[in-house]
């Protein structure tokens, strides 16, 4: 059923995005990222416009169950014990539940429940053979994987993405969809994925906490004499820009009560380029 698709749900549905995102100072801007890898992959691919954006949707909103799972879990620095993963893994399950009653919740189901399964049905939560996932679930968890290996996390640093690639490509047909797969490594090799890798916006470079290490997101209105905040240790800096890179400088201020912005205007931007009409 083709509808139009009302840009007031589809923001609720973008900020479900930002909510994540807020939940993990460390990763900055992943669901951002991958929301980007799993786009330009359906672009590429030949998908159509609407399938192009769901794919870029899904990225988006894939971890919402992650807002269940607590922060010692989420955050833990080092293996989980076999309880703590079990809960880290039921998050598929409980993002679908959340997100169930949305009006647009078909549009980002697939890509929340499945995209930890693999083609080869050894994946969780529901063991899905490749022929029963669909396009959305299929990109994502690639551009999920290639992210969370080229990022960095409290207790490793980032892989290059010239390993992460390789890693991709041996996994292919077992874990990942060959064929997206090759798509990705193809953006790769041209260097389309320049702007995406390391950043956390459009033309917003990753920068990390000076004093505590994780990652702090540039919101799309500051500029350069304007002050951001570490999510995790509170410290304030001031933004200073020098052509395309973001500098912070401590100004020796903690703000304590400092919380996760909502980037208003990424998520206005996001829904402006969305399509007008879309298959539910
Ligand atoms: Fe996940």
């Amino acid at each position: 059923m083709k509808v139009d698709l009302d840009k007031g749900l589809l923001k609720s549905l973008l900020i479900f995005g930002a909510i994540i995102e807020a939940r993990d100072a460390y990763t900055g801007g992943h669901v951002w990222r991958v929301a980007q890898y799993a786009e330009r992959i359906a672009k590429s691919s030949g998908l159509s416009e609407q399938q192009v954006f769901k794919a870029f949707l899904g990225g988006l909103i894939h971890d919402i169950g992650k807002v269940a799972v607590p922060d010692s879990i989420l955050n833990k620095p080092g293996k989980l014990t076999d309880d703590e993963y079990e809960i880290m893994r039921a998050h598929p399950v409980t993002g679908r539940k959340i997100l169930i009653s949305h009006p647009l919740a078909p549009l980002v189901l697939d890509a929340i429940g499945h995209h930890h399964e693999r083609v080869d049905g050894h994946g969780y939560p529901e063991k899905i053979p490749e022929a029963n996932l669909s396009m959305p679930a299929l990109i994502v968890s690639i551009a999920d994987a290639f992210d969370a290996m080229t990022s960095t996390r409290p207790y490793r640093a980032g892989m290059e993405a010239a390993k992460a690639i390789y890693i991709l490509q041996k996994n292919r047909s077992s874990q990942f969809d060959e064929r997206f797969v090759d798509v990705l490594v193809g953006l790769f090799d041209t260097d389309k994925l320049n702007g995406v890798i390391g950043h956390s916006d459009e033309s917003r470079p990753m920068l990390s906490c000076p004093a505590c290490g994780p990652i702090i997101t540039v919101p799309r209105h500051k500029e350069a004499g304007d002050t951001v905040h570490c999510h995790s240790c509170k410290a304030e800096f001031e933004l200073h820009k020098d052509n395309d890179f973001f500098d912070i400088e401590f100004t020796k201020n903690k703000l304590l009560t400092a919380t996760p912005e909502i980037d208003v205007e990424q998520i206005e931007a996001m829904a402006e380029r969305a399509p007008k009409q879309i298959e539910l």
